[in-house]
């Protein structure tokens, strides 16, 4: 069999941020393509699709514990990091359409990865004081922060976003998820959504955000903690296969970060 440019190609050429593939010579193999040729070819939506599903069978998160002792070690410098990020109009706003949606809806709004609580703490002071708020988080220093932040206004445990076996099947009004999706693997985001829809009651909302893209989180020297970007059709998906209908998903560039942020904002039918 003749062997060609693709079977010669090194994994790094397959680039599906830009959906293309670098034909390019490999002298390690021998392969020099015909007049030195060295073109990016284009990847079609079924090979796309492919190839990211056989990436993310590749690609799994840290565990759980390792997550836990990054967020204890973090959790004081990420309070600080959160007095101003929330700030943002964008929290305002997803906050306020949330207030809004769940007028009618009784229940209480859970923060299935509180953090320091600012999420919670905006809600019940800007926008919805009466409703009741439960704080879900891994690390027992977050829950201590938030917990002082809240005070009465909120019960905050110590838990895992993936199980919920505390909250009754029906009984939510909201659940939130921002920026901790990227610590699960793809089956567990799957089963995590499951779970979120099984404790909202009918036209409960589901309010998500994380980083959007392929691959790992860039952190840098801060840490070797494994996290995984998500494209926005996989979040969708996992919505709809769960039983939520699609309101919104959009992705919003973030100042001084090199990726970009993906809301999701879903209902139960
Ligand atoms: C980047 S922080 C985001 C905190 C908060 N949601 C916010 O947007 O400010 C990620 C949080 O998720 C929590 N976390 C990570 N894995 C978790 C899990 N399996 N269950 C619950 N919380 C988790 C961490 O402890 C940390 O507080």
């Amino acid at each position: 069999m003749r062997r060609g440019p693709i079977w010669a190609l090194l994994l790094h050429n397959i680039d599906l941020e830009r959906r293309i593939v670098r034909i390019c010579n490999n002298p390690e193999l021998n392969r020099i393509n015909k007049k030195n040729k060295q073109v990016d070819k284009p990847i079609n939506s079924k090979l796309y699709n492919y190839l990211l599903a056989d990436l993310r069978k590749a690609m799994d998160t840290s565990s759980i514990e390792k997550v836990k002792k990054l967020y204890e070690e973090t959790a004081d410098s990420y309070e600080e990091m959160m007095n101003g990020e929330i700030e943002l109009p964008i929290y305002s706003d997803i906050l306020s359409r949330l207030a809004e949606r769940i007028t009618n809806t009784p229940g209480p709004v859970i923060d299935t990865s509180c953090g320091s609580g600012h999420m919670l703490h905006l809600y019940n002071t800007q926008f919805d004081p009466k409703r009741s708020l439960t704080g879900i988080d891994l690390s027992q220093r977050m829950v201590e922060i938030s917990s002082t932040r809240l005070g009465s206004s909120a019960k905050i445990i110590i838990g895992d976003m993936c199980d919920l076996s505390m909250i009754k099947t029906g009984s939510a009004a909201a659940v939130i998820s921002f920026f901790a999706i990227h610590h699960i693997n793809p089956k567990q985001v799957m089963a995590a959504f499951k779970e979120w829809h099984r404790v909202l009651s009918k036209k409960g909302q589901l309010m998500v955000a994380t980083w959007e893209g392929t691959g790992q989180i860039d952190y840098q020297d801060e840490t070797d903690v494994i996290a995984l970007r998500y494209k926005k059709d996989e979040l969708i998906t996992w919505a709809l296969e769960s039983g939520f209908k699609l309101d919104k998903c959009t992705i919003e560039p973030v100042e001084e970060i090199p990726m970009e942020a993906m809301y999701l904002e879903a209902t139960k039918i």
